[in-house]
């Protein structure tokens, strides 16, 4: 069987940092990509992880370009590429800029890897996921987004260090947009399988569930320039280990909804399903009428600035 091909895009921080994570899992071979202004960059970064693989372990090629022909007939492909946060700025700000790049980068993936499956992680990512759907015409099982992963590790970070417990023993359960709409929900969060609500007060619950939804402007705050890469790229390691993998693991990503959960006609972070197939299933959970009604608050967020794309 001949080895899984990934593909890059970006060799930023969230960029580099993934493909180092996923040549340690040994998922595959990795291409990663970036602009031709950048020449040198990404084959100086990738040689660089590349010359880690004795010491560490791992026979994955790991390789860097500004052109798209070598990342052909990869089996996913994730885009990072575009501008990250500044102090005081939403994702929202990114919109316009960031949906340029996505477009075009999604162009070129597509024209060298009809078959692949996308995972987006530029910002604002439910509308850039958008993109990346129109853009390439893929099935919507074949585009996703990285976000609900990430914001529920912040989310079992803060729970773990209040109860003292293992992040192990934590899951949690962000939906909604990868935004101040975020939909973190605590009677699907659980501490070794008992529910968060029985450990914990309800006033710190709600400070968790606060630092959660501004967990990626805390980041940005302290960094100055740029926001968060460690754990995005952790999430997206995840997503990817699941899908080729073929693991059937459920985990909350950004994905295009055809009516589940009421919504349509965009991309809302839900428990989903990832394997071969990339998004396999949709997993409806029972909301609450108040869990529901912050869903659809954030679904409209996400329809409002999918509708500003210019
Ligand atoms: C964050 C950015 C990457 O949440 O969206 O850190």
């Amino acid at each position: 069987m001949a080895r899984k091909k990934i593909t890059v895009v970006g060799a930023g921080n969230v960029g580099a940092t993934l493909v180092q994570r996923l040549a340690e899992k040994e998922l595959g071979d990795i291409v990663v990509v970036d602009i031709p202004q950048m020449e040198g960059m990404p084959a100086g970064k990738a040689l660089d992880i590349l010359e880690s693989g004795p010491v560490y372990g791992y026979d994955s090629f790991v390789s860097g370009t500004t052109e798209y022909v070598p990342t052909a007939n990869s089996d996913i492909v994730i885009i990072t590429a575009g501008l990250p946060r500044k102090p005081g700025m939403s994702r929202d700000d990114l919109l316009n800029t960031n949906a340029g790049i996505v477009k075009s980068v999604t162009e070129q993936v597509v024209k060298y890897s009809p078959k692949c499956i996308l995972i987006v992680v530029s910002n604002p990512l439910d509308a850039m996921c958008l993109v990346a759907l129109r853009t390439s015409k893929f099935p919507k099982n074949r585009v996703m987004g990285m976000a609900g992963i990430l914001d529920s590790a912040r989310m079992r970070t803060f729970l773990a260090q209040e109860l003292k417990v293992s992040v192990e023993n934590v899951h949690a359960m962000v939906l909604g947009g990868h935004g101040d709409t975020m939909v973190p929900l605590p009677r699907f969060s659980t501490v070794a399988g008992i529910p968060v609500t029985e450990f914990i007060s309800a006033e710190k619950l709600e400070r968790i569930i606060q630092r959660t939804r501004d967990g990626g402007a805390e980041i940005v705050k302290l960094l100055k320039t740029g926001s968060a890469y460690y754990a995005p790229s952790a999430s997206v390691a995840e997503m990817v280990e699941a899908i080729l993998k073929d693991k059937k693991k459920i985990v909350p990503c950004a994905v295009y909804l055809e009516g589940e959960y009421g919504i349509r006609g965009v991309f809302v972070g839900v428990p989903a399903k990832l394997g071969f197939q990339g998004v396999e299933e949709v997993i409806q959970l029972n909301l609450s009428p108040v869990e529901k009604a912050a869903l659809e608050k954030s679904a409209e967020a996400v329809k409002e600035l999918s509708e500003a794309l210019k």
